[in-house]
């Protein structure tokens, strides 16, 4: 492998030699302007000027890839860094299996590359507007320089694709990236690619619970991409990779905080019963069964974006080479799938069964199902917080059939224990599974920033460690006055 060291004397730092790529170069610098223009408009509010303790990618190496440094978020040097080039590498699935991977774009699958390139981009913004308001209502400056951090990242992630998009795919490539900065999360008439992410993110439960199951499932679309035969892109996605990987450690550590201040909280109040909400309430902490159907909604939100499980869209991308499956390398089988099967649950006849059925046009199911894995590693690590306090609550993945908008289950309705049941039966239970208008507004009532440094909103315990191991009163973001 070769490294090849970023170059920050260039507008764009990148390590993909931009100074000598003098077209690709000029689309880009014709694009900042507007990506400008659209992180003052739809970046986080409020904070534009505050100095904030970010870490910046200055290399593509494993060992030592960024550096923190107090950083104006506008002023964030976003640049071009894709994971250093295997020699010889070759493409790892589908019917070119074996073949030396593509340094350009294979003409005849132009139209489907561009496409996951520009979904995958269209995402990346889509949380940054989605995230915009929260930092308002940080419960500390540890807390707000992480909401900053993804979103600094997310804004890389997109000049990311949009770099694929203007160096490979032309004049339609410079029309795409373009758009995405045109497209708004919840916007009516140009809404953002995909459901979850024109849902809003109103309070800092729900960042946190987005970004442990929504960025995981940008974490598995990364993984797959990575595989890809496309090289450039398969590079871009796996530098991606070690970023997103803060963004899960954000989600999970962030409600794993706050299950562990509710405990502590029932614990000192002599609280035995979990269910004792107006109780627990009163301590000015979330009950774990509000959290729990805040969980239930952001992981069948999630589960959706994983499209149908039976996909022929998915078998061509996997068959023509662009988009593989989770540690497809790893996977011991002939990585062409053309007569092996793969069990996908489905409906049949008022049942929930598993059938075989092709593994080619199952290759959604089972890249969700490689994500329920790793959400419930996720879930047993927080139900480990609650057993150590010694509250009795366990939390647990509802079934994947559990209000879902998306694929076999659409039309059903499945309770979170996986039983089919009727209309009537859903309407009557749904407000014990998903969050009310009551729980949002008794969230939303707990969501006062806290901005001296050192010091947590009575909702979430403090970390155990800091960021870039800096003491617990470190001042993350100094807010502009
Ligand atoms: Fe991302
Ligand atoms: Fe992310």
């Amino acid at each position: 492998m070769t490294i090849e060291a970023v170059d920050y004397t260039t507008k764009i730092p990148n390590n993909v030699n931009l100074a000598e790529d003098r077209q690709v170069l000029r689309a880009l610098e014709g694009w900042h302007p507007g990506y400008i223009d659209w992180w003052m408009d739809m970046g986080p509010e409020g904070f534009q000027q505050a100095e904030v303790y970010l870490r910046t990618a200055i290399s593509v190496d494993p060992k030592g890839w960024a550096k923190f440094d107090y950083v104006k978020m506008p002023d964030y040097r976003w640049g071009i860094l894709l994971a250093p080039k295997e020699e010889g590498r070759t493409i790892p699935f589908g019917r070119h299996y074996g073949e030396p991977a593509w340094q350009d774009v294979p003409g005849e699958y132009r139209a489907m590359l561009r496409r996951l390139v520009v979904i995958q981009g269209d995402t990346e913004p889509a949380s940054v507007e989605q995230q915009r308001h929260l930092g308002k209502t940080a419960p500390s400056l540890y807390d707000l320089r992480n909401v900053f951090q993804v979103n600094v990242e997310e804004g890389r992630h997109l000049w990311a694709m949009v770099y694929i998009l203007q160096k490979y795919f032309g004049r339609d490539g410079r029309e795409e990236a373009a758009e995405l900065l045109q497209r708004r999360s919840g916007d009516a008439d140009k809404p953002r690619m995909l459901g979850a992410f024109n849902e809003a993110t109103p309070d800092w439960l729900s960042f946190h619970m987005f970004t442990f199951f929504t960025d995981r499932d940008g974490k598995m679309q990364l993984e797959s991409l990575a595989q890809s035969g496309f090289d450039p892109l398969s590079r871009t996605c796996r530098f991606m990779l070690t970023e997103e990987a803060h963004h899960m450690f954000v989600g999970e550590t962030g409600v794993g905080r706050t299950i562990q201040r509710t405990c502590e909280a029932m614990k000192e109040a002599g609280i035995e019963d979990p269910n004792d909400v107006e109780k627990i309430r009163a301590l000015g902490v979330i009950d774990l069964p509000t959290m729990r159907r805040k969980l239930n909604l952001h992981y069948s939100l999630s589960l959706d974006l994983f499209g149908s499980e039976m996909s022929t869209n998915a078998a061509n991308t996997f068959t023509a080479g662009l988009k593989g499956r989770f540690q497809e390398t790893k996977i011991q089988d002939d990585h062409r799938l053309e007569k092996a099967t793969y069990p996908v649950l489905k409906l049949v006849d008022g049942e929930i069964r598993r059938v075989d059925e092709p593994a080619l046009t199952a290759i959604n199911m089972r890249l969700r199902d490689d994500y329920a894995a790793d959400c419930q590693r996720g879930l047993d690590r927080w139900n480990k917080i609650i057993d150590k306090v010694g509250v009795g609550f366990k939390f647990e993945l509802p079934h994947v059939g559990f209000n879902r908008k998306i694929g076999e289950f659409k039309d059903a309705h499945v309770s979170p224990a996986g039983k089919l049941i009727d209309d009537a039966a859903w309407q009557r239970e749904q407000g014990q599974w998903l969050p009310s208008k009551d729980d949002g507004d008794f969230i939303a009532s707990l969501m006062k920033p806290v901005t001296e440094p050192g010091k947590f909103a009575s909702w979430i315990a403090p970390p155990r460690v800091g960021i870039d191991n800096k003491p617990g009163d470190f001042e993350y973001v100094k807010i502009a006055a």
